[in-house]
C-alpha cells in the first residue's frame, strides 16, 4: 500500500526531499497528515522529521518554493516552519530521543534516529512516518505497527502507557478525543494506564484541557469521549459537577433517570442538529442543577424545581472553571440553561399571545437555537411519545412564527429606555428604573397597553407615582412636544 498524495502535495514533498538530500539528511513525513491521509479525512499542516538539523532543511527547501516563503526559525526547540502561499503549512523538526529525568518534568533532549522519534510520539497512528528519500520514497517507516492500528480502529501508545502518558498527561486527554472523534477503541492497556495515571491531568494547564474538551465536544458523536472520560475517571478530575448527575435514586419504588446518560443524549441530538460548540456547551449543562434541586415529594416522585434557574446561575462559575469564555458565549448558554422548560409550557392548551410574546422577547435572536436544544431535550425510548412531543413543539414553532410577524418581538426593544426613566424622575441608575422598565415591558407584552410611545410614556409615569417619585417639569413638557420621541427609537 502507497499513500495518494494529491498534485500539489506531490509538488511540495519532492522540492524538500531534495532539499534533504542535497543535505544529506534522511526526511520523512510522519503525525497527524500520514494519519488523516489515511482515513480519507480532510489534512491541514504536514509535519517533517528529519535525521540532523530542521532548521537547516527548512532554510533550504523554502528556496524551492515561488514566491519564497518567510521560514519561523525556533532554535530553542529545534523547530521551522513555513507557509506555502496556498496556505499549506509545513513543519520541521530534527528527529529526537528524550530522557526524564525522574525527579524533573522537562526532558533532556538528544538527537535521535528516526525511530527513537516515533516511540517518543503519543500514539502508534501518529508515529506512523512515509520516507522522502530518493531510495524508497513513498514507503512506510512503521515499526510500531500504526497502519495496522488505523486499520483496526485502536488507540494504542508506541511505548509502554505509563511511560508515554508520565511523559506528557495531556495525552489522555488526546487519546480520548481521537477515539471520539474516529470513532476507534482505546487498547484495554492504554485504557487502564489512563486509569491509573488520571491524576497527573492536575499538571496540565486548563487551558490546554479545555481545548481536548472542547475537540470532543464538536465530534460527531460527543457523547463517546464523554463516556470515556466517565470510565477512565477524568472526568472526575476535570468537570466534577457533570459526575454529580450520574446514577438514579430510588425512593418507594420510584426512580428518576440518569440525567448523567440523559444529558449524553440529548448533547448528541443536539451534535445532529448544529455545529454551534455553544450551542452544544447548553446541551451538556442544560439540567447541570438537577442534584441541587432534587427532591422527593411524597404522593407526587421526583421533582427538580427551579434547576433551570440554579442551572443558570451555575454557568458563569463553570465557565470560569474551565476558563471557558466569559462574555457573549456565556452568557448564551445560560440564558438557554434559564429558558430550557419554556418551550414546553407552551404546548400546553389555552396559550395566550401574551406568553408566546414573552419567550419570544426573552429569547430574542437566540429563539431557533431554543427550539433545537428542547428538541433534542426528547430523550424517550417510546417512538410514539417522541414524535407526539415533537409535533407539539412545531405547533408552538408554528404559533411563535403567526406572533412573531405580526409583533417581530425578536427583535424588539420597549419604546421607553432606562435613560428617559432616569430624565424624567430626576433618577440616577437604581434599582426603581430597573422596576418601571420591566413593568412597562410587561404591559406592552402582555397585550395591556399599546406597543408605542406615547402609551408606554403614560404608564411610566402612573408607575413612577406608584413608586412614590415625581416626574420633574422637564420630562413632563418634552413628553407634550414629543421631544423625546427620537431619542426613544
Ligand atoms: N504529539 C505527541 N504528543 C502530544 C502532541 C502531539 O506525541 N501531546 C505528536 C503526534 O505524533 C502528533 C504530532 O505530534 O501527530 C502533531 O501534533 P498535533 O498537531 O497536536 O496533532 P495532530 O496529530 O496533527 O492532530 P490534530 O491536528 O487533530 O490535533
Amino acid at each position: 500500500m502507497k499513500i495518494q498524495f494529491t498534485e500539489r502535495e506531490e509538488k511540495a514533498f519532492r522540492k524538500i526531499s531534495e532539499a534533504a538530500m542535497q543535505l544529506g539528511l534522511p526526511c520523512y513525513l510522519i503525525g497527524g497528515f500520514v494519519r488523516d491521509k489515511i482515513l480519507g479525512r480532510p489534512t491541514k499542516d504536514a509535519d517533517f522529521v528529519c535525521v540532523g538539523d530542521a532548521l537547516e532543511l527548512a532554510t533550504l527547501a523554502a528556496k524551492a518554493f515561488k514566491p519564497h516563503p518567510k521560514v519561523s526559525l525556533y532554535k530553542n526547540f529545534g523547530t521551522a516552519h513555513f507557509r506555502l502561499s496556498d496556505g499549506f503549512d509545513l513543519e520541521f523538526v530534527g528527529a529526537r530521543k528524550e530522557s526524564y529525568q525522574r525527579h524533573s518534568r522537562k526532558p533532556d533532549v538528544e538527537p535521535g534516529t528516526v525511530e527513537d522519534d516515533q516511540k517518543r510520539r503519543d500514539f502508534t497512528i501518529n508515529a506512523l512516518a512515509v520516507s522522502l528519500n530518493k531510495e524508497d520514497y513513498g514507503n512506510f517507516v512503521d515499526p510500531f505497527n500504526g497502519l495496522d492500528d488505523l486499520k483496526q480502529g485502536l488507540i494504542r501508545t508506541p511505548l509502554d502507557p505509563d511511560q508515554t502518558f508520565s511523559d506528557d498527561p495531556l495525552r489522555m486527554m488526546r487519546a480520548i478525543r481521537f477515539a471520539c472523534q474516529l470513532k476507534f477503541r482505546i487498547y484495554p492497556e492504554t485504557f487502564h494506564a489512563i486509569k491509573r495515571n488520571k491524576d497527573r491531568i492536575k499538571i496540565i494547564s486548563q487551558e490546554r484541557i479545555t481545548d481536548e474538551l472542547n475537540k470532543i465536544i464538536l465530534s460527531e458523536m460527543p457523547s463517546i469521549g464523554f463516556k470515556l472520560l466517565y470510565d477512565t475517571e477524568l472526568l472526575h478530575i476535570i468537570f466534577p459537577q457533570m459526575i454529580e448527575l450520574a446514577g438514579a435514586e430510588f425512593i418507594e419504588g420510584k426512580g428518576h433517570k440518569d440525567n448523567f446518560y440523559h444529558t449524553l443524549q440529548v448533547l448528541d441530538n443536539v451534535a445532529e442538529r448544529s455545529d454551534n460548540l455553544w450551542l452544544r456547551w447548553a446541551a451538556i449543562l442544560h439540567d447541570i442543577a438537577k442534584p441541587a434541586t432534587k427532591r422527593f415529594e411524597e404522593g407526587h416522585g421526583w421533582t427538580f424545581h427551579g434547576h433551570e434557574v440554579v442551572g443558570g446561575r451555575m454557568v458563569p462559575k463553570i465557565f470560569n472553571q474551565l476558563k471557558l469564555p466569559l462574555g457573549e458565549q456565556m452568557k448564551y448558554v445560560r440564558k438557554l440553561v434559564e429558558l430550557h422548560l419554556r418551550p414546553i409550557s407552551l404546548t400546553k392548551e389555552n396559550i395566550t399571545d401574551s406568553a408566546v410574546r414573552r419567550l419570544l422577547f426573552d429569547a430574542g435572536e437566540d429563539f431557533d437555537d431554543l427550539m433545537k436544544l428542547c428538541e433534542s431535550d426528547i430523550t424517550s425510548k417510546n417512538r410514539y411519545k417522541v414524535n407526539r412531543y415533537l409535533q407539539n413543539f412545531e405547533l408552538v414553532r408554528e404559533r411563535c412564527k403567526e406572533v412573531e410577524e405580526n409583533d417581530k418581538i425578536r427583535t424588539w426593544q420597549p419604546p421607553i429606555t432606562g435613560e428617559i426613566i432616569m430624565q424624567t424622575f430626576g433618577l440616577r441608575p437604581s434599582k426603581p428604573v430597573g422596576i418601571i422598565k420591566d413593568a412597562i415591558k410587561d404591559a406592552i407584552l402582555d397585550g395591556q397597553i399599546p406597543n408605542n410611545y406615547e402609551a408606554a410614556f403614560a404608564y411610566m409615569l402612573q408607575k413612577g407615582e406608584e413608586c412614590g417619585l415625581r416626574a420633574n417639569e422637564s420630562g413632563v413638557r418634552r413628553q407634550e412636544t414629543g421631544e423625546a420621541e427620537t431619542s426613544a427609537e
